[in-house]
């Protein structure tokens, strides 16, 4: 599948520059298995790289501009790396822009270069197609220039180019897109980031996302709002309890044992936030152990969290994952990553793909008049070189 893609990027790039690429680099997207709005609550996140991803193609021009072409939008902008670089009215360009002061700010020495890209990652289903963008920017710079930054750094960078941009978030995406091996997901103490490898083996069952389609406007501010919600609980906690240094040292019973301390709201986030913790290490230890079942009842355990104490779920999504609690060949599912909108994460008994997506699309069709959209996923290896000869 990607072959096509690294072909056709190739291809463009010889047109539009006349030379062949210096460097061509495959960043992917992610899948979370669970662990969702924890990274920037310094707690543990399951995820993934997958096999759609953005091709980049780079060579060095010996100017001080670098050009860039997104293949997909049919557009392209210029950047004169000797001017203070400033954030621009056309968004696809910020990711690339943050990418380029980020690299700047931190010291690293590169000059004009030319690239092309393409992708495969749906935009807006939560499966991180920015995070892709900036880390395979970094890499390729960091390819075509001979820089040394470490796989972690990397992560890091592109992490601070999408503050820049305006979303502030946590570190999962970028890391997962960056340190992703073939059939593992990564466990990812995000307080610490060290990190572990564990099979991506879900025995008889396949992992489909369902796309539903629809990008509530409210994710940027709402996802802002959710990190100084969680910020506030924190200080309550810690006036109370001040040995605790982060969420994956309070215990659900020293929470409501200040329950009367915070409003309502405060509450539900940071109740959400500590039951998560502990779900993602029940379900890493059930995947350990071959037991999926286990693993999808907490999958719909976080939904329900999501939605009713975190609050980042919508109409949409809500009926996915209720239709698939009822649906026998579904083991467990839940809406994965930011939320209002995107992506549901779904186990389905093998063999069963089939009626499943049909029954689904009818129904979402019916109630929504909105088409739902499947992706197979195949878990893949992270931002690398293209080695495959054309
Ligand atoms: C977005 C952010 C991540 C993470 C998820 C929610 O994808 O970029 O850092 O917070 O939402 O888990």
């Amino acid at each position: 599948m990607n072959t096509t893609l690294i072909q056709t990027t190739t291809a463009f790039f010889e047109k539009a520059f006349g030379s062949t690429p210096e460097k061509v680099v495959l960043s992917p997207g992610r899948i979370n298995i669970i662990g969702e709005h924890i990274d920037y609550n310094d707690g543990y996140v399951l995820p993934a790289a997958i096999d759609k991803v953005i091709c980049f193609a780079f060579e060095k021009n010996n100017t001080t501009k670098s050009r860039i072409i997104a293949i997909d939008l049919n557009e392209e902008f210029e950047v004169d790396l000797t001017k203070k670089i400033l954030l621009s009215d056309v968004v696809w360009t910020n990711y690339i822009l943050g990418v380029i002061k980020q690299l700047q700010d931190n010291g690293f020495l590169f000059e004009g270069f030319n690239c092309v890209f393409s992708s495969n990652i749906p935009i807006g289903s939560g499966l991180s197609s920015s995070a892709a963008l900036e880390c395979g920017m970094i890499f390729g710079i960091k390819e075509v220039f001979d820089l040394t930054i470490e796989k972690k750094d990397i992560a890091l960078l592109g992490q601070k180019a999408e503050h820049w941009v305006g979303v502030n978030c946590g570190i999962m995406d970028q890391f997962s897109s960056v340190h992703g091996l073939e059939n593992k997901v990564i466990k990812l103490d995000c307080n610490t980031l060290e990190f572990e490898y564990h099979n991506a083996d879900f025995k008889d069952y396949s992992v489909v996302l369902f796309d539903s389609n629809v990008k509530h406007s409210l994710f940027t501010s709402e996802y802002n709002t959710r990190r100084n919600e969680c910020e506030e609980g924190l200080s309550i906690i810690k006036k109370h309890f001040p040995e605790i240094k982060s969420f994956r040292d309070c215990s659900e019973d020293q929470l409501l044992s200040i329950k009367d301390e915070m409003n309502t709201t405060i509450f539900k986030r940071i109740y959400y936030v500590i039951k998560e913790i502990s779900r993602v290490n029940r379900a890493c230890e059930a995947l350990d152990n071959g037991n999926i079942k286990l693993l999808g009842q907490l999958l719909f355990e976080t939904h329900e969290g999501l939605s009713k104490e975190y609050e980042v779920s919508c109409n949409e999504l809500d009926m996915l994952v209720d239709t698939a609690k009822e649906d026998n060949s579904i083991i467990g599912s839940r809406m994965m990553g930011g939320g209002f909108g995107g992506c549901t994460i779904n186990f389905i008994k093998k063999g069963h793909e089939n009626d499943v997506k049909n029954k689904f699309s009818f129904h979402y069709l019916n109630t929504f008049g909105i088409n739902l959209k499947f992706y197979d996923i195949k878990i893949s290896n992270g931002t690398q070189l293209n080695t495959t000869k054309n």
